[in-house]
């Protein structure tokens, strides 16, 4: 027996738990759900849950407070029968008139429906008249029940508990001539107040469903209302993330919404602003700094009369080949500066190199060739130049790896450095040197069409020298970049 009880009481636990796991998982899913639920669906939930359940209680508190009412009519109605019956009975007990008696209990029971049964009993509780007929002659056993009631005449209110239906018996004393003389006995049926709850506790169903749909429907409206502000505020401060925000942000209430709508869109208007001056001090900067670096390029130029305005030239043939190609904007303003930059190393090559007439010696040209290591490492001082050491470093290598100054090969070699080193050849072909005339654009060009694949990218040749032919050089663009001033 302790054995099964103990058995019993560890499956009980067991199942207890388990439940109880069950119903911390569950809300821990709904807690979850919640969190990451919408705004509006959170609005309308409350509202929803808030309406439903004032609705179950004010329904409740209605039903009550009902029920309490119909109660004390029924019974009020009850206790004024019996003292009325009461107060005429004792003439007629103690004159034995069963007849007035009968007539009494009759016209009593005749006009009030929900009297179950009315009944004169003596003082030893029998029964002297009584609605049902064979009732008459037996003693009426003391009701069994629940005291409603006692009024201070001795008239008493009970709720039987021991009967089939639900009902109140009211004992109203018969007194004459301040002598006890017997008792009304009235049986009240409780079926009004059931029909009277049943019929209301349909009502309250309805209107409660009705309730809930019209909570449903007006919470999802008011949240629509709370929401929409709230939802295009969000999304403006999205726009003003990216920098997309264009139109102020719609005001629709004066609240603390509207409010915040009314500051958010002044933030807005004022970081827009601060953006453009922002935008339009980097102009100026850029444009400073373009300046600068032209001015670095006609300086080395300069050097040489030979070669003066070459690096503008280089620029903008690098430019058409590089349009030609697709590159995009950015890329042909990094690609132009790169020209301008793409021989300032040679601000360290000696005049006497540098500006010599005659052949340079094998030592003389390995100094002229350090210009390119020269100028990577210029440009190495400043981390915003740095961009644009590749195409400086490697402008003099060859496609087939025998250029310098790294022996870079085919791919390896930097685009723009590919599209230099062509525009550089082709300018210093068609510029009359100290040791040589200027060739013949048609030269020039042959000399590089025979380079291709050895010294300079095929691909780039060839596209190179289509433009060329079309003589595309004079409708080509000074500059992408723009010009100070
Ligand atoms: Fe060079």
């Amino acid at each position: 027996m302790i054995a099964d009880l103990r058995s019993f009481a560890f499956k009980t636990t067991s199942y207890l738990q388990a439940l109880l796991k069950f119903f911390q998982a569950a809300l821990q899913l709904m807690t979850q759900r919640y969190r990451s639920a919408s705004l509006r669906f959170k609005i309308a939930f409350f509202v929803v849950i808030l309406m439903t359940s004032t609705s179950f209680a004010l329904s409740i508190v209605t039903v009550q407070i009902m029920n309490n009412y119909i109660l004390n009519e029924i019974i009020k109605r009850g206790e004024s029968v019996g003292k009325s019956i009461a107060a005429s009975a004792g003439y007629n007990l103690l004159s034995k008139d069963l007849l007035g008696l009968d007539n009494l209990v009759f016209k009593a029971k005749s006009s009030n429906s929900d009297m179950l049964y009315v009944a004169i009993v003596d003082l030893n509780m029998k029964t002297i008249v009584h609605s049902a007929t064979e009732m008459i002659g037996e003693t009426k056993p003391v009701a069994q029940g629940q005291l409603f009631r006692k009024d201070a005449d001795g008239t008493t209110v009970k709720e039987l508990t021991n009967s089939s239906d639900s009902i109140f018996e009211i004992l109203c004393p018969i007194v004459f001539m301040k002598k006890s003389l017997g008792s009304v006995v009235i049986g009240m049926n409780k079926s009004i107040l059931l029909e009277a709850q049943r019929k209301v506790g349909s009502m309250i169903l309805i209107v409660f469903g009705i309730i809930v749909v019209l909570g449903m429907f007006s919470s999802s409206l008011l949240a629509s209302f709370l929401i929409k502000p709230i939802k295009e505020l969000s999304a403006g401060v999205e726009e003003l993330k990216y920098g997309t925000a264009k139109n102020p942000l719609r005001i629709y209430s004066q609240d603390e919404l509207g409010k915040l709508t009314r500051n958010f869109n002044e933030m807005s208007a004022l970081i827009a602003d601060q953006q453009g001056k922002l935008t339009k001090y980097a102009r100026d900067l850029e444009d400073a700094y373009v300046s600068m670096v032209k001015v670095v390029a006609a300086a080395i130029d300069a050097r040489d009369s030979y070669t003066h305005g070459h690096s503008a030239r280089v620029a903008q043939l690098s430019l058409l080949l590089g349009k030609q190609i697709g590159l995009p904007e950015a890329d042909l303003r990094d690609l132009e500066v790169g020209c301008l930059f793409h021989d300032v190393g040679k601000i360290k090559t000696p005049d006497s190199i540098l500006l010599k007439k005659g052949k340079l010696t094998e030592a003389e040209y390995s100094e002229m060739k350090q210009h390119v290591e020269y100028g990577a490492s210029i440009l190495s001082w400043a981390p915003s130049l740095s961009k644009y050491i590749p195409s400086t470093r490697h402008h003099h290598e060859w496609h087939n790896g025998k250029g310098y100054p790294d022996g870079l090969a085919g791919d390896n070699i930097p685009l723009f450095a590919a599209i230099i080193s062509i525009a550089d050849a082709f300018d210093a072909m068609t510029s009359s040197r100290p040791y040589r005339k200027a060739l013949f654009k048609e030269e020039a060009l042959s000399r590089i069409a025979r380079m291709s694949g050895t010294q300079f990218r095929p691909e780039l040749v060839e596209i190179f020298l289509e433009l060329m032919e079309k003589n595309h050089v004079q409708d080509a663009p000074l500059s992408v970049v723009r010009f100070a001033g």
